[in-house]
């Protein structure tokens, strides 16, 4: 099992093996962009779920954020990331991201993309992404495109 630690915590990462794990990945995905963001629950939870590879990040054995990357094309799209209100600021965001990263660079992805929510466009920059093209609506809220620069 892969397992990148999160910066001064004791969160691990970790990718979902299980039927099990996959419902706690679900569940922390509901718990912020359905009801803390308002997402409806059947643009939240797609198809891509059944094909993508999923993270969790845990601490002190409670799951407290998710991600997941996907395979398009020869692309990887990392999506879905999210972390439990009360945990974030504390550098797990940034493992998630890191080890999606890492697991796409694996699959030989060719362009690693994503789709950032405009307001935490910042913490994506911070991780190596750059905007590219025009803001647009998602699930009723404004995005934009991010490529991993030197990709
Ligand atoms: C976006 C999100 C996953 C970040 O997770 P996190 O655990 O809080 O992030 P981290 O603590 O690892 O932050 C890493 C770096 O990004 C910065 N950062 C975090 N959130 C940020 C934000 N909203 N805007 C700008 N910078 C931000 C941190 O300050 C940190 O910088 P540093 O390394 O210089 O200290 C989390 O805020 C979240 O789940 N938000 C709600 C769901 C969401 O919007 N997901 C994104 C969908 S595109």
């Amino acid at each position: 099992m892969n397992r990148v630690k999160a910066k001064n915590s004791t969160a691990t990462i970790k990718r979902v093996s299980s039927q099990a794990e996959l419902v706690q990945a679900l569940t922390i995905r509901i718990l912020v962009f359905v009801r803390e963001q308002g997402v409806p629950a059947e643009i939240e939870l797609d198809t891509d779920d059944q094909r993508a590879i999923h993270f969790l990040a845990i601490k002190l054995a409670k799951a407290v954020g998710t991600a997941r990357v996907v395979m398009r094309r020869g692309d990887a799209k990392i999506g879905r990331m999210a972390v439990l209100k009360s945990y974030r600021r504390k550098g797990i965001g940034a493992a998630l991201l890191k080890r999606a990263i890492l697991s796409a660079k694996r699959l030989h992805a060719r362009r690693i993309y994503l789709h950032a929510q405009v307001a935490v466009i910042g913490f994506y920059q911070r991780m190596g992404f750059r905007a590219v093209g025009r803001v647009f609506d998602e699930a009723g809220i404004a995005h934009r495109k991010m490529i991993l620069r030197g990709e």
